[in-house]
């Protein structure tokens, strides 16, 4: 079973991936993370004219090794370099293929980002697309950062997720919208805990649904 998990910038994706992967006993991909090792590479290069050649270069030299800095991977400001490298058609292109890869290993896979799908994954079994105000997002992150030990300035922090919103909703090689056949599942007034379950129930009933039985009450 292939279940692809989209959503904006903080919106519970990631953690609700990670619970529906644990509920059914699948690999997790958080694709994000491809695109902020990305934008790691390539810190400091913004606003000069190579920034493009090493993006790319960047994506098609991308390993395991580059995902284990998790700290410098999801800081704030890697989501902002990660929305850059992302509008970048040759950088979506030399990812493609690792998250296609890991989305039709045997036995399925869960994965999380923005084009799953629409782009990746346009045949997973189950697609949820996760929503949450603009407020409630940045709270969440203000959080999680904070849960780290980081000192965090909520009004950059909302700035930074609004940006990226922006950015990520005019990528023209992105496709990052809910899919035609997406489960929506919006998370403001939800804990993790309702909202795994929630994801859960749409989960069994699409289950239900392709089987064609019964749905589950
Ligand atoms: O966790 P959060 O939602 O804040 O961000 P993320 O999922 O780690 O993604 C960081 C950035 O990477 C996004 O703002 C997108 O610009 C880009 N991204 C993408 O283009 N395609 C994906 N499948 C996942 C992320």
């Amino acid at each position: 079973m292939i279940i692809a998990v989209d959503g904006p910038a903080a919106s519970g994706k990631g953690t609700l991936a990670a619970g529906l992967a644990r509920h059914y006993g699948l690999p997790h991909l958080d694709t994000g993370l491809l695109y902020r090792a990305v934008g790691l590479a390539v810190a400091g290069k913004e606003d000069g004219p190579a920034f493009e050649t090493a993006a790319i270069a960047a994506a098609e030299s991308l390993d395991a090794s580059h995902l284990t800095d998790l700290e410098a991977l999801t800081a704030a400001d890697t989501g902002v370099l990660a929305s850059k490298v992302a509008v970048i058609a040759q950088v979506r292109a030399a990812l493609f293929d690792f998250q296609r890869s890991f989305a039709t290993q045997p036995g399925g896979a869960v994965l999380d980002g923005r084009d799953i799908g629409t782009r990746i994954c346009p045949d997973a079994d189950v697609k949820l697309f996760i929503q949450a105000d603009s407020k409630a997002r940045m709270e969440r992150r203000a959080q999680q950062l904070e849960a780290r030990g980081e000192t965090v300035d909520r009004y950059k922090l909302f700035h930074q997720i609004e940006e990226r919103d922006a950015r990520d909703m005019l990528n023209p090689h992105g496709g990052f919208y809910q899919a035609e056949d997406a489960h929506l599942l919006d998370t403001t007034q939800m804990g993790i805990e309702a909202a795994l379950r929630a994801a859960i129930a749409i989960v069994e009933k699409a289950k239900a649904l392709k089987a064609g039985g019964q749905e589950p009450s």
